[in-house]
């Protein structure tokens, strides 16, 4: 491992920056992790190296300080435009004169906006700081790039062409921070380690797969007018969920190797289809809060907010019915389900397991063979599902098992019961941050947790097929939701017959 890389933060002066990178990196530098790293921070206003410390210090809470006092010292400001020659020229003496010089390894982080990623590479390469022999070890140079990744799928390929004129795949560090989070991770390691999960992962024993990241908040101050142009499906379907998705329905690779593992997700996400893009309203819905109530107050409606137009016909809230079309999954319909200002904060997949072939248990009472098997044949009668699987990523990272037990007492009636484990219970401390898990995996050159041009070239492709169906004659209406409700009714039918409803969360 190298012992001294170099990091430097493009759009030192940001909100990412002071609220996510340096926390991060002060932890990874307090754990003694990625080596004697120093970082340079990177943005137009002038600073000197002592006031870029004296604000981050300021802006960071109590509990983070002593962290980031340990690091302050390996701290340092250049002030610079990413496009200007000259700022790249003295960008590279700087680093030259930092411990390890030119033979440091050297991570380039670009917390700029979506617009300057490409303009960035093309600089840096241009004033030599990319420079990299094919495998090399010591003095790699890395460049991480910020969400959004493109709009759609033909500005995410331009973006790609553009960074691969001066980047080689190797060196391209795609984040998306869902990744970074101990409980997706997890994914991996609990269908792949424990072998009782893995035969019944597939189109005969699971029903129905549904996915939620629900969100209390409305769009976040000074975010209105990015928000408005990009929507829920852009914002947080597209990327965040299709890659929990990817993880919960990939085929098992041979290994851990980071290209084995983005194989199958890419794999998986090619297959992944909206089923009918000429009926889009019976396999979608698309919403917008209205005026509500949220955490007790009242709070505006969505085209109120700033930064939003006030005839905007932007989502913030969708809902998808997706399929699968390969051998595992073939007719398992994938709900997903993303929106802002619902009731509760919650990121969840759930697995529903088919019931049993029989109904043996609770019965209702007076009702012959005959004419049970008919109302479960209509849907008017639903057996319980008792065996569902939650993985819970956040605010509780947890796995919930659920399954039936029989009631104390003379008759042979079932009640529901579960199997529970909670991160924090069982470890006795609170996961890593998801920055602080991707940075160090950037410094020490793990791609695993980072996404590969061709993912998000499948996930812009099923995305855009969504999109283009909306704006089709048979596109769903814009519903709207009262602010602190659930969202649309509507929502509900992408369920039918028995298959049940979206999950609230506990
Ligand atoms: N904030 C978040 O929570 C969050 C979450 C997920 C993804 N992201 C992504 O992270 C990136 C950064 O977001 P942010 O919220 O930190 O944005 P931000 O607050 O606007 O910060 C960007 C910084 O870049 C600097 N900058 C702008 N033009 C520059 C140039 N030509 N050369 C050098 N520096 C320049 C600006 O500082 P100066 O004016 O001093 O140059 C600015 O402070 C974006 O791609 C965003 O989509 C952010």
């Amino acid at each position: 491992m190298p012992q001294t890389p170099q990091v430097v933060i493009f759009g030192a002066s940001g909100d990412l920056t002071r609220r996510k990178l340096v926390p991060a990196l002060a932890r990874i530098a307090a754990r003694q992790a990625g080596g004697d790293f120093s970082v340079v921070g990177v943005s137009r206003r002038p600073k000197t190296d002592e006031d870029f410390r004296r604000e981050l210090r300021a802006f960071l809470p109590e509990e983070q300080r002593a962290d980031f006092d340990r690091l302050a010292p390996r701290l340092h400001y250049l002030a610079g435009d990413v496009s200007d020659a000259e700022a790249l020229a003295a960008l590279s003496d700087r680093l030259d004169a930092l411990p390890g010089g030119r033979g440091a390894g050297r991570l380039f982080y670009l917390s700029l906006k979506p617009e300057l990623f490409a303009v960035a590479a093309v600089s840096l390469a241009e004033a030599g700081l990319l420079v990299m022999a094919e495998g090399e070890r010591e003095a790699w140079r890395r460049v991480v790039i910020e969400k959004p990744f493109g709009t759609d799928l033909p500005s995410a390929r331009r973006l790609s062409r553009d960074l691969h004129t001066v980047l080689r795949e190797e060196q391209i560090y795609r984040i998306d921070h869902y990744l970074g989070k101990e409980t997706v991770q997890n994914l991996l390691g609990f269908r792949f380690h424990n072998a009782i999960f893995e035969p019944l992962w597939n189109r005969h024993h699971v029903e129905l797969v549904q996915v939620t990241v629900a969100e209390e908040i409305g769009v976040e101050p000074g975010r209105g007018a990015y928000y408005d142009a990009t929507g829920a499906l852009r914002d947080m379907l597209q990327n965040h969920m299709l890659q929990v998705l990817a993880l919960v329905g990939m085929e098992p690779p041979p290994s851990l190797d980071p290209e084995a593992i983005r194989n199958q997700k890419v794999e998986l996400l090619r297959a992944l289809r909206f089923p009918d893009p000429s009926t889009p309203h019976e396999f979608g819905v698309r919403a917008r809060y209205a005026a509500g109530v949220a955490g007790g107050k009242p709070v505006p409606g969505y085209r109120e907010e700033e930064g939003v137009a006030p005839g905007s016909g932007t989502e913030t809230y969708v809902a998808l019915r997706a399929e699968i079309a390969n051998w595992r999954w073939n007719g398992v319909p994938f709900l997903l389900r993303h929106g802002k200002r619902l009731p509760r904060r919650f990121t969840e997949v759930q697995v529903h397991f088919r019931t049993p072939p029989l109904q043996l248990f609770d019965r209702p009472a007076g009702v012959s063979e005959a004419d049970l098997r008919r109302l479960q044949r209509d849907g008017s009668l639903c057996e319980i599902r008792p065996n569902v699987l939650t993985l819970a990523v956040q605010p509780r990272e947890a796995i919930r098992l659920s399954f039936g037990v029989k009631r104390p007492g003379p008759s042979m009636s079932m009640a529901p019961a579960a199997l529970e484990f909670d991160y924090r219970e069982h470890f006795g401390e609170a996961p890593p941050d998801a920055y602080e898990r991707l940075l160090l995996d950037a410094i020490l050159g793990d791609q695993t947790l980072f996404l590969r041009a061709d993912e998000i070239e499948a996930s812009w492709r099923f995305a855009d097929e969504v999109l283009a169906a909306w704006r089709g004659p048979e596109a769903p209406p814009l519903l709207e939701y009262p602010a602190g409700s659930w969202g649309p009714a509507e929502s509900e039918a992408l369920f039918r017959g028995c298959e049940g409803r979206w999950s609230e969360g506990r």
